[in-house]
């Protein structure tokens, strides 16, 4: 008889999206008048910006004739696509970061779990409090936790809360822990990491062996210009951190799928024998096994990104969304609600009224405004009490749903 993987029955019962899709679809059903605005998963809905559709159309042509057609493409990548990369997203900002050391992938959803095949299983293994949903769900997949407490935290991983009292920025731990996630600008709370935090991260782990894989999809929502948007602008990171990337939200390419992970060649982990091995030598090895790259369209319509005009709007696309973003802030201020983020990032985190619940909360604006967020409650145990409202939305949904919840 065929058996399953045993760590799979330890997962809460639905990932949470579709979680929260299932119930918005069995409230759908049962009022299929009300007129519903979904604020909940951060998908955009804003066009392809036109330099990428246009180099999208240019490639499929390029398919049509036999001088220029492509079949299976580098796993790694095409180099033109890493090389744009490695010039405007880490050398302009300052970081030695060489197109080689860049992987192209269909997302980071996919990377950040994928990454956990080349660590070992004795890893102790720390995330945030709240956290984004894949990295413990993976984890647990992997047979890396034992099952949940009454709070619905996972034995073996170390949580580390993140709070209004802490600006949700997670203390350094104090003991040894092996490998870190780190997500900034952060989701769900939207909060943003100072260099001399993330310079202590990479202290702790360099001091520690530890390696930090450092999720920074949202990097593109950053408006100050004092914050990092990559750990490798912090000393010592290539010693010790993985950076996830993805043009999913700064460029719409939630449908498309394109995204990548960074592995310094100078980064290490140890086998079991105790020698240093090369974590880019395992990516590299797993990725040629397992993935077969990202269609070449998809990865010309990604190089447009770099060109002057695609660089020019996704600046407006990534503001429109921001202002969205602020738009919610205000309201939601106004109306008396307390709210964290939303200024670096396409989150706003908002604590719920009355004390109610995360799903409560969730229930009631479904329910009454007809609109759809996500509960705290779903990113951890520290997230109840907490209600996520994404800004990924057309102008007027965003409005609307204000004025309903205001009202
Ligand atoms: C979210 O809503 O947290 C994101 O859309 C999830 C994702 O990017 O996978």
């Amino acid at each position: 008889m065929a058996t399953v993987n045993d760590h799979y029955l330890k997962l809460k019962a639905g990932y949470l999206f579709p979680e929260i899709a299932r119930r918005v679809s069995a409230f759908a059903e049962a009022n299929p008048e009300a007129p519903l605005i979904k604020l909940g998963i951060g998908d955009v809905t804003e066009p392809l910006p036109e330099a990428c559709r246009q180099a999208m159309i240019q490639a499929v042509q390029d398919l049509g004739s036999r001088d220029t057609f492509k079949g299976y493409g580098p796993e790694q990548g095409y180099a033109w696509l890493r090389e744009k990369i490695a010039t405007h997203d880490f050398q302009a900002r300052g970081c030695d970061i060489d197109a080689s050391e860049i992987f192209i992938s269909d997302g980071s959803k996919c990377d950040t779990g994928n990454i956990l095949d080349i660590f070992g299983d004795n890893n102790t293994i720390a995330v945030t409090d709240p956290v984004y949903p894949v990295y413990v769900d993976t984890n647990v997949m992997a047979g890396h936790t034992g099952s949940t407490n009454e709070r619905g935290e996972y034995e073996g991983l170390v949580y580390l809360p993140i709070t209004a009292e802490n600006q949700f920025i997670a203390e350094i731990p104090s003991h040894k822990v092996d490998l870190i996630y780190l997500c900034f600008p952060n989701n769900p709370t939207g909060s943003v990491a100072t260099k001399a935090h993330l310079q202590a991260w990479v202290n702790y782990a360099r001091e520690h062996g530890s390696v930090i894989f450092f999720d920074a999809a949202y990097e593109a929502f950053i408006s100050d210009p004092e914050i990092p948007h990559s750990i490798y602008e912090i000393e010592g990171a290539r010693n010790c951190a993985i950076e996830f990337r993805s043009f999913s939200k700064n460029a719409g390419f939630t449908g498309t799928r394109c995204a990548l992970t960074v592995v310094p060649k100078t980064l290490t982990a140890k086998a079991a024998d105790g020698t240093d091995v090369e974590l880019w030598k395992l990516w590299n090895r797993r990725q040629s096994t397992k993935f077969n790259g990202v269609s070449y369209i998809v990865q010309r319509g990604a190089e447009a990104v770099y060109s002057e005009a695609g660089q020019a709007q996704i600046k407006a696309l990534v503001n429109f969304y921001l202002d969205n973003a602020q738009i919610i802030r205000e309201q939601l201020t106004a109306a008396g609600l307390q709210v964290y983020g939303g200024v670096n990032a396409p989150y706003v985190w908002v604590q719920t009224p009355n004390g109610l619940s995360s799903w409560d909360f969730f229930d009631k604006l479904l329910h009454i405004c007809h609109v759809v967020g996500t509960p705290g409650s779903g990113f951890g145990a520290a997230g109840e009490g907490y209600f996520r409202i994404s800004a990924f939305n057309s102008r007027n949904n965003v409005e609307t749903a204000m004025q309903r919840i205001t009202q």
